[in-house]
């Protein structure tokens, strides 16, 4: 458990030339009391906040709407499979939550304006922003067909600017600050065969996720992204039970596939206040995978 020491330092900071000193305890110190540590998970809480997940009809999305609603949100949750949406919305409903299944594809501004439009009549204005819609074609590079890479680049960066805008511009005007979490990739920060046009597009969105933290934040607005390693999704389920998916898990320092569980921590923090000091930074989740040897 977390011991709150106010004014305290961390071992770990403690300057070199003194590290061999025994210190004395420190004269402030004492246990955390029940509502000290109340309001330290307080400030990831999200009660009261609506949260818009895109690509919420499976996957990460479908896991991250969950994850959010246990914490308080209202969520609405979004892609272009209504039937799966309204799974999925029924699921976290029937847990307590509420939850509305909204049709939005992210490549058509005008689908994202009339999605923003019914979730602020539903449920109110947007103030968390998961921006997870995703799609990826596994071909060499000189092997792409144009239309697969406009798909890619259209949905991973044009898709996720467009709904970043779109809620930007709503909660400037109405003057309420939110945080946007961009769904970026262990690909942004370092390549794999077959990937281009998605290694391409993930790279680009943190660079967006840059720019737009350092444009918002005189709006109360926070935009950060969350990387992921290889989490198993239906979409890659097949390619780990293969050997070459077998030896890539080797290749993980952790030795494991990441669980969309194993997000949650980064999710929660970079949708809640608990990163109230944090915009434009990238949290890699993946197990140690970019740490693999070269
Ligand atoms: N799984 C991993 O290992 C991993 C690792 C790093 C990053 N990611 C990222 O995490 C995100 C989710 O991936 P996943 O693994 O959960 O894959 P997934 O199950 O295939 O989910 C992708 C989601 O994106 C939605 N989508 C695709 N095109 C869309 C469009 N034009 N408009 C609206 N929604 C659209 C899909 O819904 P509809 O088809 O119903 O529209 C689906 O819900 C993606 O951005 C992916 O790049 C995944």
């Amino acid at each position: 458990m977390l011991c709150l020491a106010p004014h305290g330092r961390q071992g770990a900071g403690a300057p070199a030339g003194r590290r061999h000193t025994r210190a004395a305890p420190p004269s402030h110190h004492h246990s955390p009391t029940a509502s000290e540590e109340a309001t330290l998970y307080d400030t990831f809480n999200l009660r009261g906040r609506v949260a818009l997940v895109t690509g919420a009809s499976s996957g990460l999305g479908a896991h991250f709407a969950r994850t959010l609603a246990i914490a308080g949100a209202n969520v609405a949750i979004a892609a272009r499979r209504l039937d799966r949406l309204q799974a999925v919305a029924a699921d976290i409903s029937q847990a307590g939550a509420r939850a509305v299944a909204v049709p939005m594809d992210v490549t058509d501004a005008t689908s994202i304006e009339d999605a923003l439009t019914r979730i602020e009549s539903e449920l109110g204005p947007v103030g968390v922003l998961i921006n997870n819609s995703g799609v990826a074609v596994t071909r060499a590079a000189i092997d792409l067909e144009e239309d697969e890479w406009d798909q890619v680049v259209d949905t991973n960066l044009k898709g996720a600017w467009l709904v970043a805008r779109a809620c930007a511009r709503r909660m400037i005007e109405a003057r309420t600050g939110g945080a946007i979490v961009n769904i970026a990739s262990i690909t942004a920060l370092r390549v794999a065969g077959g990937l281009a046009a998605y290694a391409a597009s993930k790279a680009a969105l943190v660079q967006l996720t840059r720019t737009m933290s350092l444009e918002l934040a005189r709006h109360g607005i926070r935009v950060n992204a969350l990387a992921p390693g290889y989490i198993l999704t239906d979409i890659n389920r097949a390619f780990f039970e293969t050997p070459a998916g077998e030896a890539m898990i080797r290749r993980i320092p952790q030795r494991r596939i990441g669980r969309p569980e194993d997000l949650d921590g980064a999710l929660l923090l970079l949708a809640s206040d608990a990163s109230s000091y944090m915009t434009g930074s990238v949290i890699v989740v993946d197990g140690g995978h970019l740490q693999s040897p070269l």
